[in-house]
């Protein structure tokens, strides 16, 4: 037997940490399109922004593609968690693509408070990062010119905004909360009618991730976040830890990626992961870690999460596409 004399080594594990609803519901969908459906199933854009989950899907026949003009025109898509501009599903409308639509509902639902701010006249401020897929889907639920993104306090400041039309704010789900209420405030003070959402638009699963990696952040010396660096609200988790009072936080995508020597000497860690992140990758980084240390774990846990999505209607019954 080898020789287990190692040292000891406390984790505190986050909770909720890993897959949201919205992840979940996004993976089933290709998973019971290609049951339904056979392979290949294409899917615009990573799933979710995870590549173990990617691969793990492409093995079982999917085939992911950055544009729907990659998609074969007898071949179903599916378009990813994220959200997507209109112009694709009327492109793939116009192309009679059979299409499934794995939208988180959350990212649906500001897709919506979108519409019905401009449909009421209103000029609309995005808060969200540039470029992120879900930035891009919920401006291209408009057209263009009638939303401005807002990607920081200094940005709600200055950006130069219409001032002809009342305005409306909306936010990219998987932002910081701190960061958001500060922008908020920032927006408010500048703009003192601005309307907000009924409620918030970060979303149940963003909030309860943070909410757990700030609970523990100051008992941890180092943050172990399993995540993606395409992930936005992994992305988030990393920061949160960093100015909760954690000395230091790093993100892994698998557990052979985490330096064990930033654990040396260490007495307490902590671990947790985005919303795209299976937990299957939170047990490699705890086997990881048990290579060298002898771990004691603690889960923290903030919130219980009871929240689920039903899939497509299409998925629901069987019967033919
Ligand atoms: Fe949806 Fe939030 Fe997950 S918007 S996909 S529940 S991180």
């Amino acid at each position: 037997a080898p020789e287990r004399n190692l040292p000891r080594l406390n984790v505190l594990l986050a909770g909720p940490r890993g897959f949201c609803a919205g992840v979940d519901r996004a993976i089933k969908i290709v998973e019971e399109a290609i049951r339904r459906y056979g392979a290949p199933v294409y899917v615009r854009h990573e799933i979710v922004h995870n590549r173990f989950v990617v691969e793990s899907l492409e093995r079982q026949g999917a085939i992911f593609v950055e544009e729907l003009d990659e998609v074969p025109d007898d071949a179903p898509v599916v378009f990813s968690a994220h959200g997507v501009p209109k112009s694709v599903p009327a492109e793939a409308s116009r192309r009679k693509l059979f299409y499934l639509d794995a939208t988180c509902p959350l990212v649906s639902k500001v897709h919506r408070e979108a519409e019905q701010h401009f449909s009421r006249g209103r000029h609309i401020l995005l808060i969200g990062h540039a470029g992120h897929p879900e930035v891009v889907g919920t401006m291209g639920q408009l057209p263009e010119g009638t939303v401005t993104l807002i990607e920081d306090a200094e940005r709600a400041r200055t950006t130069p905004v219409p001032v002809d039309r009342p305005l409306a704010f909306i936010t990219q789900t998987t932002l910081s909360v701190d960061d958001t209420t500060d922008i908020v405030a920032a927006l408010r003070e500048r703009f003192p009618d601005i309307h907000a959402p009924a409620k918030e638009d970060i979303c149940y699963a963003t909030t309860n991730r943070q909410a757990a990696v700030k609970a523990i952040a100051d008992r941890a010396e180092l943050m172990v976040v399993v995540g993606a660096p395409n992930s936005s609200n992994s992305l988030r988790l990393v920061e949160v830890a960093e100015r909760a009072g954690c000395p230091k936080a790093v993100m892994v995508q698998r557990g052979r990626d985490l330096d064990l020597s930033l654990a040396g000497g260490l007495r307490t860690i902590g671990v947790t992961a985005g919303a795209s992140a299976p937990e299957v990758l939170v047990e490699e980084v705890l086997a990881r870690l048990r290579e060298r240390f002898e771990l004691a774990i603690e889960e923290v846990v903030v919130a219980e999460e009871t929240i689920t999505f039903k899939l497509p209607s299409a998925l629901q019954t069987e019967g033919a596409r």
